[in-house]
């Protein structure tokens, strides 16, 4: 039996980590991505500890890859290239949360905020796709947000909408959504599928643990998409929305 090959970004804590978890306890290969060679080590160290025992198939690796920086992604994709000649999972799961009201923007802060969120997941996602094509039905995850759905934060009766206005953050996952879509596009006469991943509200170092779902319900999505069978969708937004028993709460395909 082939072994599957996952690639998850920014996983050396958080949901990427949890995702690394859990892809690698279903005999997935795991590669955690990681921009820190200590937190990387440790979090490949710590992935090994939980996945110990699952038997066959089940391994960690952590690879250096800073989304922001070409090298460090070209290397990655060489380093990938080199050891398995393939790739059949890539989770875009890196990204970072800044910034303020739309009328105190700061440039450099939503310049910083793309480039992770936005530019970075191209940037990765097209240094891959030679290794994605090579795999007999490759799945791409961008690990979006609730908060980017114009849909949602537009609507009065969502829970979004109540929310002080943001910039930075919600629009770079509005753009996620729209590289999602148009990777999907490109893509659909391949075995390719390129979905969007919403975890909902997780308490982790993005929101200093506020969210109030666990890391556990925040990896399902990616975890799901990443896994899809041949006849599954492409070019959706899928997982959790904001609230727990409001009208509308549910775990399913979601508004742009
Ligand atoms: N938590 C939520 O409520 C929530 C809700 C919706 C969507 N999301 C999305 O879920 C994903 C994971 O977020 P999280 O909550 O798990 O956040 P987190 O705990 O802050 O983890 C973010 C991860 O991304 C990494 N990262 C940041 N910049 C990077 C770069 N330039 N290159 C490589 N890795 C980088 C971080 O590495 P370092 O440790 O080195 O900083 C960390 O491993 C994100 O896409 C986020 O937008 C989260």
């Amino acid at each position: 039996m082939t072994t599957t090959i996952a690639l998850i970004t920014g996983a050396n804590k958080g949901i990427g980590f949890e995702t690394a978890r859990q892809l690698g306890a279903r005999g997935i290969t795991v590669l955690a991505g990681a921009r820190d060679k200590a937190r990387g080590r440790q979090a490949q160290g710590a992935l090994r500890d939980a996945l110990g025992g699952l038997g066959d198939g089940a391994a960690a690796q952590f690879i250096p890859l800073d989304v922001t920086d070409e090298k460090s992604v070209q290397e990655a994709a060489d380093w990938i290239e080199r050891e398995y000649g393939r790739l059949d999972i890539l989770v875009n799961n890196a990204a970072i949360a800044r910034g303020g009201p739309p009328s105190q923007a700061d440039l450099d802060e939503m310049r910083e905020v793309f480039e992770t969120n936005v530019f970075g997941v191209i940037r990765v996602t097209n240094a891959m796709l030679p290794l994605l094509r090579r795999a007999p039905a490759a799945r791409i995850v961008n690990v979006s947000s609730e908060v980017g759905s114009i849909t949602s934060q537009t609507d009065p009766a969502s829970p979004l909408a109540q929310m002080p206005a943001g910039l930075a953050y919600p629009s770079s996952k509005s753009a996620l959504n729209m590289v999602t879509a148009m990777y999907a596009k490109e893509l659909r006469d391949t075995p390719i599928k390129v979905n969007a991943a919403n975890p909902g509200y997780t308490a982790t170092d993005l929101n200093r643990h506020s969210g109030f779902r666990s890391v556990a319900e925040g990896a399902e999505a990616s975890v799901y998409l990443a896994t899809l069978p041949d006849d599954g969708p492409s070019g959706i937004l899928w997982g959790h929305l904001w609230a727990t028993g409001a009208p509308g709460d549910g775990y399913g395909p979601l508004p742009w």
